[in-house]
């Protein structure tokens, strides 16, 4: 097998992307788990940069085990020192060096010629080499290097020490043809390039930081270096769950090829990133989107349901995804729509199905997406009809920050009005707890929500509630331009539902 190396640099370039910054005990939570993940090599910060990069390096050094610890380090003898002083702690560090090579960087930004950077580049490596015995190099905008120059760096860099020579498309300008061109070049023309790994670093500005990836592994490359969920610098860099998926779906491109990442860590992975950084990931992202297993139109429902290959060519388990998801909504058809019925508890006859059916299109027409409580809703409406035994005929509350909450509440069953009052821990409860009174439920509030149907002050407001009772759990709705009796409305709806049961 050609086991390629995946180098995490979440935390590092990651890190970089505006708005997410992690603090220690952040970096070490997400360190463990990348270490549970399985990747090589994490890149755990720029030591350099802040006291705290420094710390939160070294304590990821220390308290991950498993993985090669980096650092990241410009070409200046004080970067190197702080990324030793802060890896060195890891049973594998690694420093790595990085000097940009390409004529706008050397002309614009470093303000010095080829043979000065290739003069720094050597002494650099050589005293990182006096510390550490890995020790990366990049030759930084290598994409938009002059091809020449590119082999005497590398090749200078290597006879100097370095283990990996890492060839960033730091803007993210390549192509995946030529990309795949470059690498192999490197290959065919740097003399002692088998003493030394090469690596990739691919941005996303183009969207093509995957793409390039692959084709430099294709071409010669055998360390990916990439992010959870595609973090990084302005557009982000590739991304490690949509690389390491591609190598193990495509098996006929990727023959032979393999990583170390346990793939059902992958969603868990990318669920941590994205709470503990603060940046949400797309629906519709690759692998660990939460649409990335969602069918929704009656076709794809339809084919999924008879042969999961006929639209997907993962399977969700493998990245650690619950399930299949199929989404009921305007596009669903009548197979989807029986199925997901069966697994919620409703086994109808085709009669019924069809006219359930028809009120859940309507119903989609309005609402993007159909929950578990519309289809019971539609199912007791349309086909149980649970009849309407107890009505509100009246509430009453008090409550205040000096008064306990009280409710008093009347309700009207078969003709006859029936009263009680209760206090609570607030007003809803108290009128729950008088409801109970009335009609001898006893039920545990399990779920509340409150939304607006509609907008402004006097905006209609719609009250869902799950209740457990001995007789499972049993959802009620209510609505109303008063939050409290929309909560009432619901409490009743439940009890209704709960009498028809029982009956
Ligand atoms: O994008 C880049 O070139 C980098 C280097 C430091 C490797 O992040
Ligand atoms: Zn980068």
């Amino acid at each position: 097998m050609k086991k390629i190396t995946i180098f995490d640099t979440t935390l590092r370039d990651g890190e970089q992307s505006p708005g997410a910054s992690l603090n220690i005990n952040e970096k070490i939570e997400i360190g463990r788990q990348l270490a549970v993940l399985g990747v090589d090599v994490i890149e755990a910060g720029f030591p350099i940069a802040s006291r705290g990069d420094f710390d939160a390096v070294k304590a990821v050094a220390k308290g991950v085990k498993g993985p090669v610890i980096c650092g990241l380090a410009r070409a200046l003898n004080k970067d190197i020192d702080a990324a030793y002083n802060s890896v060195k702690y890891a049973r594998r560090p690694r420093i790595h060096v990085f000097l940009a090579t390409s004529k706008i960087h050397m002309k614009y930004k470093l303000k010095k010629a080829e043979d000065e950077i290739l003069r720094l580049a050597v002494a650099a490596v050589k005293y990182a080499r006096r510390k550490c015995k890995d020790v990366e190099f990049s030759p930084e905008d290598a994409s938009r290097t002059d091809k020449d120059f590119l082999y005497r760096v590398v090749e200078a860099v290597i006879a100097a020490g370095a283990s990996t020579v890492n060839i960033p498309d730091t803007v993210g300008y390549a192509m995946p043809s030529e990309y795949g061109l470059l690498i192999k070049g490197i290959k065919e023309n740097v003399p002692n390039i088998d003493r030394a790994v090469i690596s990739v670093h691919c941005h996303n500005d183009l969207g093509l930081g995957v793409a390039n990836s692959l084709s430099a592994v294709l071409n010669g490359a055998r360390q990916v270096e990439c992010t959870i969920n595609g973090l990084g610098e302005r557009a982000g860099n590739a991304s490690l769950e949509e690389i390491v998926m591609a190598i193990r779906t495509r098996t006929d491109t990727f023959n032979g090829f393999s990583t170390g990442v346990k793939t059902r860590e992958l969603y868990k992975t990318s669920k941590l990133v994205s709470k503990l950084t603060g940046m949400p990931v797309q629906r519709n992202k690759a692998i660990v989107g939460a649409n990335a297993f969602a069918h929704e139109s009656g076709i794809h429902q339809d084919g999924v349901l008879k042969e999961r290959v006929t639209y997907e060519i993962m399977r969700p388990e493998d990245v650690g995804f619950g399930s299949t998801k199929m989404v009921l909504g305007k596009h669903s058809g009548r197979h989807a729509f029986r199925d997901h019925l069966k697994r919620i508890g409703f086994g109808l006859s085709d009669e019924q199905v069809d006219k359930a059916f028809r009120r859940f299109k309507d119903l989609a027409d309005k609402k993007k997406e159909i929950f578990d409580e519309d289809l019971e809703t539609i199912v007791e409406e349309e086909i149980t009809k649970v009849p309407e035994k107890y009505h509100l005929q009246h509430f009453y509350i008090s409550s205040g920050d000096e008064v306990s909450p009280a409710a008093h509440i009347k309700l009207r069953y078969k003709n006859k009005v029936m009263d009680a009052t209760s206090s609570g821990d607030g007003p809803i409860d108290a009128c729950y707890k008088a409801i109970d009174k009335i009609t001898g439920t006893s039920g545990r509030l399990l779920d509340y929500e409150v939304r607006s149907v509609t907008s402004g002050k006097d905006a209609l407001g719609e009250v869902s509630i799950k209740i457990g009772s001995g007789s499972g759990v049993v959802s009620g709705r209510g609505s109303s331009t008063d939050i409290i009796e929309a909560s009432i409305k619901a409490y009743i709806n439940v009890v209704n539902k709960l009498a028809y049961k029982k009956k």
